[in-house]
């Protein structure tokens, strides 16, 4: 190996050890050399910027092995670093989710934390999470064939199951955006059996019954989100948002701050109001949690 690369023994030992600091089991064996033990799918930062193909979305791309939280860490830079930082982590001890919900992060998964700094106003900022849903969905039907809906407001789901969960967080100054996280939630090749059931969760390796490259998943949802992020405002950008809306049709209730309303999902506004009909009357909601109901007779 030394003399394939010229470079010396010591040298060659020196980036076998750095490679085991980041987790690469490798054997070695005397006269023989190293040996790759297994093929791994660490997130690894060379490794994914080197098969990247976005023009800015990912160029600063930090992965760590374990952090409280992707979108904690990508807060606490998100006003120094540029445009399109992308934080990935291993595992997370704190996951959160929507509503300060614990979000559940094994190893596995793909815990991702997205800074956009887009010039907007913040009324047009529930146009990134359009942006970012329907680029994740893009991307899972393209590269698995799944049959993956946007559940309102930003849930994917597979066959009623939760992938996928994004949470976005905001800063803003009085009328502009300054910075946006947006974190991905994405159950890859995790277990979710131990999950509680209410959360009706899946993974893509149940859904598959294989692992998934978690590195070319990562890649290719970067370039989809740079992708849907340059045309968010388009009409073309909400309609694919609304065709591929699992929640359309069905009765549902929605929590809120200003309490519960259940009916039926009528239409999703380009201002990303979910319509319902509930008794007659036709009201909108803009932010809350959505449950999908049974209709009478379905199991
Ligand atoms: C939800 O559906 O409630 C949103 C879940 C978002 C989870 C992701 S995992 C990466 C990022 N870091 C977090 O702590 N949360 C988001």
């Amino acid at each position: 190996m030394a003399s394939c690369m010229g470079i010396s023994r010591a040298a060659v030992w020196k980036q076998i050890q750095r490679l085991r600091t980041k987790g690469y089991e490798i054997e070695s064996s005397t006269r023989k050399g190293y040996r790759l033990a297994r093929i791994h799918d660490l997130l690894d930062a060379d490794i994914i910027c080197e098969g990247l193909r976005t023009k800015w979305l990912g160029k600063d791309l930090r992965c760590f092995k374990e952090v409280c939280s992707t979108n904690d860490v990508a807060r606490s830079i998100a006003r120094e670093c540029q445009n399109g930082t992308v934080v990935l982590a291993e595992t997370q001890t704190r996951g959160r989710g929507r509503l300060s919900r614990p979000w559940a992060s094994p190893p596995g998964g793909i815990w991702m934390s997205l800074v956009l700094k887009p010039k907007i106003s913040l009324d047009r900022a529930y146009r990134i999470n359009m942006a970012v849903s329907v680029a994740v969905t893009r991307s899972l039907c393209a590269l698995y064939d799944l049959d993956v809906g946007i559940k309102w407001p930003n849930d994917l789901l597979i066959e009623g199951r939760k992938v996928c969960g994004i949470l976005m967080e905001i800063s803003a100054e009085v009328d502009c955006v300054d910075w946006a996280v947006v974190g991905l939630g994405i159950n890859a090749n995790i277990d979710v059996s131990g999950f509680p059931v209410e959360w009706r969760s899946t993974s893509l390796r149940q859904e598959l019954g294989q692992e998934v490259s978690r590195i070319d998943l990562i890649q290719k949802i970067l370039l989809e989100v740079e992708e849907t992020y340059q045309s968010m405002h388009s009409k073309d950008l909400y309609e694919e948002w609304r065709r591929r809306s699992v929640t359309l049709g069905k009765q549902v209730r929605i929590t809120s701050a200003t309490g519960d309303l259940s009916g039926e999902a009528i239409d999703l506004a380009e201002d990303g109001a979910l319509v319902i009909r509930a008794e007659d009357k036709i009201k909108r909601v803009l932010a809350g949690d959505c449950i999908h109901l049974r209709a009478p007779g379905e199991t």
